[in-house]
């Protein structure tokens, strides 16, 4: 029997499928980017040979990783790159994605970069600057997946580097690159040719926190492994996150750091979020957990007369509706009246503190920095405060506690309501 052929028309701006051709696209509002589209022609859905296996009849070969000698990074990676393994890379643009993959794979043998975002030359001159050898990198500007095929039957790379995701394309299908259908199909690609080669292959995907640029999301449950590089670009401090390892844990983390020479591994970071103001008013610490890691985070307050109309409250790596909630319990069960002043929180390095462990250290640097009073000095704070101003005891608090004692600095848990600890420690 003929199957019955089934055009359908996508959008090549933002990949979106219509049943009909339209001069513009209703879904994004571009003008002469419907394309028709044979859903036959797509690589992904080309028909297999359907064929079973008992599952006892499949063999368990112990995966082989490619250790990249940067132990904090591999320990990331869970333990290296896994040989036939999709890793997304994603973070925001200008974080140091390309940095840091530059630097990892510059001893590793057979590596083939597909940059559609930099010439080769732009590579060149930042793999100069890093010092690296650049021996085993070989480098290609074509951004046609359909090719990338038989380069690697050629070639045969152990590691791929595809830099980024938004700029290749499958010249067999609809759209232009960066295109949700494009990066979609790609990504399939991507993982076939993984596969059947056996070949680890990075991929790189612009991600911003608003989700602007979020289509490497889409890609998250198709690959093996998912990695963030996260930071803020005025800050030195990055902090490379697994949030899916079908080999390992995911509650890995490495602190990095924006150097001269590129990204540098910090190997006891649990004080690297702290900073020489301790001890000045609306300064506080507290006990963060980053995976499965405890950093000790110095938050920062500042309290300031309202001048005019209603009182801002600006926080930079802190919730702001938890500000308020804070500002609120401080007013209302504490006494504190900050009805008529500006609050401004700032956390250490550009780390966003998202955990309610951090309210206390909040409150604290509020408190103390509207009393103009320093905190005691070496000396964190990790509980939540509930809307009443009671205070919460918090996960892993055994692991903070632990932290903490290792940097030479005390605890202050045993406080019922924050009535009671501020007048313990400030008032
Ligand atoms: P890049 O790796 O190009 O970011 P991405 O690939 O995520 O878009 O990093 C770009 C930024 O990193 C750039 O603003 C300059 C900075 N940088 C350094 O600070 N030190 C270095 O050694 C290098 C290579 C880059
Ligand atoms: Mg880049």
């Amino acid at each position: 029997m003929m199957k019955k052929e089934k055009t359908i028309f996508v959008c090549s701006n933002c990949g979106n499928e219509f049943s009909s051709w339209a001069g513009r696209c209703s879904v994004c509002g571009e003008w002469n980017t419907l394309k028709e589209f044979n859903p036959e022609l797509s690589v992904s859905r080309t028909a297999e040979n359907f064929l079973t296996t008992n599952i006892n009849d499949f063999s368990i070969n112990s995966k082989t990783r490619i250790k990249t000698g940067f132990a904090e990074i591999d320990r990331v990676f869970g333990g290296g790159i896994v040989d036939g393994s999709v890793i997304l890379l994603g973070g925001e643009p200008g974080i140091g994605k390309s940095t840091l993959l530059l630097q990892i794979v510059d001893n590793l043998p057979k590596v083939l970069y597909i940059s559609g975002e930099e010439s080769g030359s732009q590579l060149k001159l930042r793999a100069d600057r890093l010092h690296l050898s650049g021996k085993n990198i070989d480098v290609s500007g074509a951004t046609d997946i359909a090719s990338l095929e038989s380069a690697i039957s050629e070639f045969s790379p152990r590691i791929i580097i595809v830099d980024s995701i938004q700029t290749v394309y499958d010249s067999r299908i609809a759209g232009t690159a960066g295109s949700q259908i494009q990066i979609k199909e790609s990504g399939l690609v991507l993982q076939q040719l993984a596969k059947k080669y056996n070949v680890g292959i990075i991929i790189v995907g612009h991600v911003t926190k608003e989700g602007t640029v979020a289509g490497p999301r889409m890609l998250e449950h198709l690959v093996d492994v998912v990695i963030y590089l996260e930071g803020d670009r005025s800050h030195d401090a990055r902090i490379l996150r697994t949030v899916k390892n079908r080999f390992g844990n995911t509650d890995e983390i490495a602190v990095l750091k924006m150097a001269e020479k590129g990204l540098l591994e910090i190997k006891n970071p649990g004080a690297f979020f702290l900073s020489e103001s301790d001890n000045l008013p609306g300064s506080a610490t507290t006990v963060l957990m980053e995976g499965a890691r405890p950093l000790l985070v110095e938050i920062q307050a500042l309290t300031t007369p309202t001048t005019f109309g209603y009182p801002r409250r600006t926080s930079a790596g802190f919730d702001l509706n938890r500000l308020n909630i804070i500002i609120g319990v401080l007013t209302k069960r504490a006494g504190i009246n900050l009805a008529n002043q500006d609050v401004y929180i700032s956390v250490a390095g550009g780390l966003s503190a998202r955990e309610p462990a951090a309210d206390l250290a909040v409150a604290l640097a509020i408190v103390s920095s509207y009393k103009n009073k320093s905190l005691p000095k070496k000396t964190a704070y990790f509980s939540e405060i509930a809307l009443t101003g009671e205070l919460k005891k918090v996960s892993s608090n055994d692991k903070r506690e632990k932290e903490a004692d290792n940097l030479g600095y005390k605890i202050e848990t045993d406080f019922k309501n924050i009535n009671q600890a501020l007048e313990k420690i400030l008032l």
